[in-house]
């Protein structure tokens, strides 16, 4: 099979919409599990998620929180999202977060941001943004590919035809996300390296972090 690692995240992103939740894919699966098993008891007001795509997890935060705002620069991806999660707590938005986000300051008490920072090179200006957005005492919950897959050459990829389309990613050590964390003023409340139940002795697949404002 060919590699195209020529197309834009948006556009690559627009065209994986089509088959995005019924692919098979262990990273999307496992980090259900995660986002659940982590925000479920917590109770807010306002949620900001960055990278929402298909809104697998926002059905979750439509739950837990009284209002959702729910970021993709995807039309495609959020149109999906739509079609599942029909919530009137809910708002999608069409926007990139690697520009000012339109959320204004001290608004939300939880930003989420699920398997979208390898697509960012970046990460100082989501930081400055999920802190300048968050309430303080506000959580930023991440959950990320693992660096340690990356490092073997594991990227965010879906198969068309005869192509597998490489989405371009960067690699973002753990210590990069400590050190941006702490840059930015945020606590670490949490982290966690997590495996999928049929990969118990492989290399970790997720890493996740709670930071606190
Ligand atoms: C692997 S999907 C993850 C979607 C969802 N968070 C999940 O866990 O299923 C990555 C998402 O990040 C979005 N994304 C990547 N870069 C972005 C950017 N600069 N601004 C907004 N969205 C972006 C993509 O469009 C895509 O929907």
């Amino acid at each position: 099979m060919r590699a195209n690692t020529n197309m834009s995240i948006q556009a690559a992103y627009d065209h994986w919409s089509a088959t995005y939740d019924i692919d098979e894919n262990l990273t999307r699966d496992l980090d259900r599990v995660v986002t659940r098993e982590t925000l479920m008891g917590l109770r807010c007001k306002s949620v900001v998620e960055i990278g929402c795509g298909t809104g697998k997890n926002t059905l979750l935060l439509s739950q837990i929180a009284e209002k959702v705002y729910a970021i993709d620069f995807s039309a495609r991806m959020i149109e999906k999202a739509k079609e599942k999660v029909t919530s009137a707590n809910v708002i999608f938005v069409t926007g990139d977060i690697t520009k000012p986000w339109a959320c204004s300051h001290e608004s939300a008490n939880l930003i989420t941001c699920n398997l979208v920072l390898e697509h960012i090179e970046d990460l100082s200006f989501i930081f400055s943004e999920a802190f300048r957005v968050l309430v303080k005492g506000g959580y930023f919950f991440i959950c990320e590919l693992h660096p340690f897959r990356q490092y073997r050459g594991t990227q965010a990829n879906f198969q068309r035809n005869q192509e597998v389309i490489k989405i371009p990613a960067f690699v973002h050590h753990i210590s990069d996300f400590f050190n941006t964390a702490k840059n930015h003023g945020f606590m670490l409340e949490d982290f966690k390296e997590w495996w999928h139940e049929q990969e118990q002795n492989k290399l970790p697949r997720l890493a996740s972090f709670l930071l606190r404002k």
